[in-house]
């Protein structure tokens, strides 16, 4: 299963719980690619040529590790999980993300992950370029003042010192640059699932998609 959209639209609340009551592997590739930028940051070899670059992506260990439904991301076995989420590596990984070298490094991980199938990917581009063939695909979106206003309270209760405006300027212009890359830009699979989360409760957009999953289950 895979849950693309812009950010801030809820993709991780309901990818994490889907994940759970389903029993599946949770994927979080957005995870994977502030990780990458956050490593190239402390390495200082972001000017490197691509080939070079994408070896040395392909050589970083990245795993999840799910304690009991706190799920972890490790890089070359250290712990990134909190070091990942400051609004600066979110606009690093939207940076480093139009990388040819970087995105099919990634992708080749996310394969691997999710070859067995019984996954929940989420992301921008897992409905349309990682598995195009999965099952089911929801596209998850919302209006851009909500989304701003999720993504301020998250950082607001991780104790970060932000401000609303700023928070929203940010949120537009990553949503901007993830739609209109060249390489994988954010858009909707034609096959996908199209929910607007706006003004709408966790439990009520997880009620809808596993309706839809129910539906599409019984037409096969
Ligand atoms: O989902 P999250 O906000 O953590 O993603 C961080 C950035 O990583 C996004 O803004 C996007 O540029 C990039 N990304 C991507 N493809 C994915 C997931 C994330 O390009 N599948």
């Amino acid at each position: 299963m895979t849950i693309d959209g812009p950010s801030g639209a809820g993709k991780s609340t309901v990818a994490k719980e889907l994940a759970k009551r389903l029993g599946y592997l949770y994927i979080d590739t957005g995870a994977m690619y502030r990780v990458v930028a956050l490593e190239a940051r402390e390495k200082g070899n972001e000017a490197e040529n691509e080939d070079t670059f994408e070896r040395w992506v392909s050589s970083l260990r990245i795993t999840f590790l799910d304690r009991g439904g706190d799920v972890r991301i490790l890089c070359n076995g250290r712990d990134r999980t909190q070091a990942i989420r400051s609004p600066e590596v979110s606009l690093l990984a939207s940076e480093i993300s139009k990388r040819r070298a970087v995105r099919e490094a990634l992708v080749r991980m996310q394969r691997e992950m999710g070859e067995g199938g019984a996954v929940v990917l989420e992301g921008r581009d897992t409905g349309t370029v990682v598995f195009p063939g999965a099952e089911v695909k929801f596209y998850l979106d919302a209006r851009s003042e909500e989304r701003a206003r999720r993504r301020f309270k998250e950082l607001v209760e991780k104790g970060a010192r932000v401000d609303y405006e700023e928070t929203l300027r940010e949120v537009v212009q990553r949503d901007q640059s993830d739609m209109t890359r060249s390489l994988s830009p954010l858009r909707r699979a034609e096959d996908a699932f199209l929910i607007d989360s706006t003004g709408r409760s966790v439990e009520e957009v997880i009620g809808e998609m596993i309706r839809l999953i129910e539906k599409k289950g019984e037409e096969q």
